[in-house]
């Protein structure tokens, strides 16, 4: 018995843990929207250096921003990781989140800081990723597919019920499509061209990246996703053959905000300058979370789509990222692609 609480006492030693040094530090109310197993790495990863306890769930994007609003006058939330920019700016400018200057502001990208300064610093850029698709190339060889290298050619009635796309209220990755078209084409076009791909996709899925895993194992032949989610895919072994669009694609820059009214007000900065930090976003790759960091001197991961070679967009992220601009472009959504859906 005493061996036992020797051998207990040298392990919580060892890992610098004491029931006390816990409680003593507190707990912290994260919604993680980016992948799971990142979000798992940065939980552990936090808890191991603070001694602090990270109760996390895993939401989409616009399901979190949902969530935090219908919580506004009770948050349960205390801070908000990753996800696409544009819910975390509505958020911000509903003044549902709240200001904090990072003294780690300073080692960031521009893109990150600007995201931060648009937004009265009640958001910060994290990371950035750019749009496209990920396509199975056995089943494109075995049903004789051409490659569709533009979002044109996704229109071809070769792909009839080959494509996946995430739902835009829920996700963040789709609400980026969507903007992305409408600065692509101009907004009555873009609606156009959604009717038509409506007619060759088979599911809107609640997650961003659920097509191209989709897509990966089989199940469906496109996925339009982040290209890094369809790097991970690849990078994993399976048969992902990854594509920027022709015509020019847009990009988020995936946020962080601190929850106006975070009752562990303190943990959620602590959790916001280490996430900010180069040491915890090189802890990317390791995830195999693939998009471009924002600190200057986090390693960026060499398997990244590189966005030098990606015909971007100058997406606006202060038009898409507002309020009554998100709300009616999501309406829109509902009532002449979401209410005809397969
Ligand atoms: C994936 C991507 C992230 C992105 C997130 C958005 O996890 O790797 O870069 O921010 O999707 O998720 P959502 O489900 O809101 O589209």
């Amino acid at each position: 018995m005493r061996s036992i609480f020797i051998a207990m006492a040298a392990l919580a030693a060892s890992l610098q843990w004491s029931p006390s040094a816990a409680l003593a530090a507190g707990s912290l109310n994260l919604i993680c929207s980016a992948d799971v197993v990142i979000c798992e790495l940065m939980k552990d990863n936090f808890e191991k250096n603070t001694g602090i306890q990270v109760n996390m769930v895993r939401l989409s994007s616009g399901e979190t921003y949902a969530k935090i609003r219908a919580e506004a006058r009770n948050p349960k939330t205390d801070i908000w990781w990753a996800g696409t920019g544009d819910p975390h700016l509505q958020a911000a400018s509903e003044g549902l989140t709240q200001e904090y200057k990072s003294p780690l502001l300073d080692q960031l990208h521009d893109w990150a800081r600007k995201q931060a300064e648009s937004a009265g610093f009640r958001t910060v850029g994290v990371y950035a990723g750019a749009l496209g698709w990920g396509y199975n190339t056995d089943i494109f060889a075995k049903k004789e597919l051409k490659e569709p290298k533009c979002w044109a050619d996704l229109l071809d009635s070769s792909y009839k019920g080959e494509i996946q796309i995430a739902n835009p209220n829920s996700s963040g990755t789709a609400y980026t499509a969507l903007a992305s078209l409408v600065q692509i084409m101009g907004e009555d076009q873009a609606f156009d061209y959604l009717k038509k791909l409506n007619a060759n996709v088979s599911q809107y899925t609640k997650s961003g990246s659920a097509p191209v895993k989709a897509a990966a194992r089989g199940e469906t032949a496109i996925g339009i996703v982040f290209l890094h989610d369809a790097v991970a895919q690849k990078v994993e072994g399976f048969p992902v053959q990854i594509v920027a669009p022709c015509e020019g694609t847009g990009y988020e820059i995936g946020s962080m905000s601190i929850i106006k009214g975070a009752r562990n007000l303190e943990n959620a900065r602590k959790w916001y300058d280490w996430a900010l930090s180069g040491e915890a976003q090189s802890l990317m790759r390791e995830a195999k979370s693939f998009q471009l960091p924002s600190n200057r001197n986090a390693t960026v991961p060499p398997e990244a789509p590189k966005f030098e070679n990606i015909k971007l967009i100058d997406y606006d992220f202060t038009k898409y990222g507002d309020p009554t601009v998100r709300k009616q472009l999501l309406e829109r959504w509902d009532r002449e692609i979401g209410a005809n859906a397969n």
